[in-house]
């Protein structure tokens, strides 16, 4: 980057605003890395934190004057809600998914930002999309409140793009596999909860069916993607309403066994409840070929490696 200019992240106690957060500042330094969230911190956590700003992205006002006093160049918008949570609450979602959206997009607009980063997802596609090697430009019917807030979200970042020239970049990430800090309300949650559990009972009982394969991403490699997309010469940057981006696919099934290598009296049982149905609607597997074409994307971590290192972090972090 023009290394001195400044980044907010909102959302930034969050699952992934709190690994990139910490990324981002051993990158560019401390002062030059802004955290905000909806959330109150405590004097301790606030003590501990670094330059922290408490934001509801729906406040537009606020977000101005974070903005103006920090001198920020640089927004990743990370607050939403995810798919299980927004089928709870349908109208809140898409208000937050999409006012916070436009607030950060309009500021990019008057000139106030030279740089945005927004997350899509494997949600933004449908159950009519092609489920095998997901294309980058495919037939895009989400049923979920969450995923037509993505895909709107993708066709709303084109257009600021073309329209206002502003420099909006975009990842569909699969679901994200972490041990830092704990998932928010995702379907693909499984994945990590059935880490935990393995560790603590020995046993997990699983909300979705044993063999519904879903595309998932290790959080190092989530944040590698971001950070390498958020650095990319802008004539790099092809397409932009979001990139498909592809780690690895496997069924709950499959990372049982892998969990088993390591505890083998582990047991996993199955009582799918409603996120089966969004699971369902989702691709199993993404190509990824135009990210890898256009900046140079590869990922490091399999299930393999990731079942090794989740056991080995969160039982270090138990100890
Ligand atoms: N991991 C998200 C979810 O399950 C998908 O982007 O909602």
């Amino acid at each position: 980057m023009a290394a001195k200019e400044k980044i907010l992240i909102i959302g930034s106690q969050g699952q992934i605003g709190t690994e990139l957060l910490e990324h981002l500042r051993k990158l560019y330094g401390l002062d030059n890395v802004v955290a905000s969230d909806v959330k109150e911190l405590s004097r301790e956590e606030l003590s501990s934190c670094g330059i922290y700003e408490t934001l509801n992205i729906l406040d537009a006002k606020r977000l101005h004057e974070i903005v103006k006093k920090h001198t920020i160049k640089q927004v990743y918008l990370l607050a939403a809600l995810l798919s299980a949570t927004a089928e709870k609450n349908p109208g809140f979602a898409w208000e937050l998914n999409m006012n916070g959206l436009f607030n950060v997009l309009d500021m990019a607009k008057e000139g106030l930002l030279s740089k945005i980063y927004w997350p899509s997802s494997i949600a933004a596609f449908g159950s009519t999309t092609p489920k095998q090697n997901t294309p980058q430009f495919t037939i895009m019917e989400p049923n979920t409140v969450y995923g037509i807030s993505k895909q709107a979200g993708e066709r709303w970042c084109e257009y600021y793009f073309n329209k206002y020239k502003v420099d909006v970049r975009s990842l569909r990430y699969p679901g994200l596999i972490s041990w830092k800090s704990a998932p928010g309300g995702g379907t693909t949650d499984y994945a990590i909860h059935i880490f935990h559990e393995a560790i603590k009972t020995g046993s997990y009982n699983c909300f979705l069916s044993e063999n519904t394969v879903l595309p998932m991403m290790y959080m190092p490699d989530a944040i590698k993607a971001t950070v390498n997309i958020m650095q990319a010469d802008a004539s790099k940057i092809k397409i932009r309403s979001s990139y498909n981006l592809a780690g690895f696919s496997f069924s709950p099934r499959e990372i049982a066994n892998e969990i088993k290598k390591h505890i083998p009296s582990f047991k996993i049982t199955y009582t799918p409840d409603f996120r089966q149905a969004i699971a369902d609607s989702w691709p199993q597997s993404i190509d990824d070929s135009k990210a890898q074409a256009d900046w140079d994307w590869k990922p490091i971590f399999d299930l393999e490696k990731v079942t090794i290192d989740m056991l080995t972090n969160l039982r270090n972090q138990k100890d």
